[in-house]
């Protein structure tokens, strides 16, 4: 649960999150006491949760700014920055290579920041909504993967039903990052069985 990016949500925001979580089905589903593993278990702890200071999110017209504040609430650095034992690893902010093993391979995070040859320095801002939108689609959302085949846990899906403006932002944003050469192969498929 990203709650560092999460303590930074305006007020504002915050109230929709609760009026819109009011909205929803009453489900019963009673949930067993929670186990954190290790480091987990210790990291929560030093979790600042009773700081938060009500705020306001920056101003759409500053997209820099507002920008970062929607990159930091939508927690796109929990897969595109690595970490090493919970913490991100300095330097690497943005520049992807996060791995996670899955069923059908391994897949790895992209490096989003403005390098040209190994990040998206070269995206257009067209680009890049272009991207977040042509992944919003039913039959994307339907698409059966076959084993072994690309598959991504990018929420591109999700993402994409972000507004043109706030993508936009996330992109201005992005690209005033220091670029970071790091070259990352995003997909291994698993060797299928013989
Ligand atoms: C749950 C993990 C996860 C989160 C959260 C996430 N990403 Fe990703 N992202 C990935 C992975 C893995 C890839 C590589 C595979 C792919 O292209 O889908 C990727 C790919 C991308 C790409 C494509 C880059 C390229 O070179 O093709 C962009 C752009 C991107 N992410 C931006 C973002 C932004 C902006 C956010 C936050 C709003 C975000 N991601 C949040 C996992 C994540």
């Amino acid at each position: 649960m990203p709650y560092p990016n999460f303590i930074q949500m305006s007020e504002e925001d915050l109230y929709a999150i609760v009026a819109y979580i009011r909205t929803l089905k009453p489900i019963e589903n009673e949930v067993g006491e929670k186990e954190l593993d290790f480091p987990v278990n210790y990291i929560v702890k030093t979790l600042p949760l009773n700081s938060y200071k009500p705020h306001k999110a920056p101003e759409k017209t500053d997209m820099k700014a507002y920008g970062k504040y929607l990159v930091t609430i939508a927690s796109c650095n929990d897969c595109h920055t690595q970490s090493k034992d919970g913490e991100p690893i300095a330097g690497m902010e943005y520049a992807g290579g996060s791995s996670i093993d899955l069923p059908f391979g391994t897949i790895r995070s992209a490096n989003i920041t403005p390098d040209v040859e190994t990040g998206i320095g070269a995206w257009t801002k067209e680009q890049f909504i272009q991207r977040f939108k042509s992944m919003a689609t039913d039959q994307v959302k339907n698409m059966e993967v076959q084993p072994g085949s690309f598959n991504t846990i990018m929420p591109w899906t999700m993402y994409g039903g972000m507004t043109e403006e706030d993508l936009g932002a996330m992109y201005e944003y992005l690209q005033s990052l220091k670029p970071v050469k790091n070259m990352v192969v995003k997909f291994t498929p698993a060797k299928t069985k013989m």
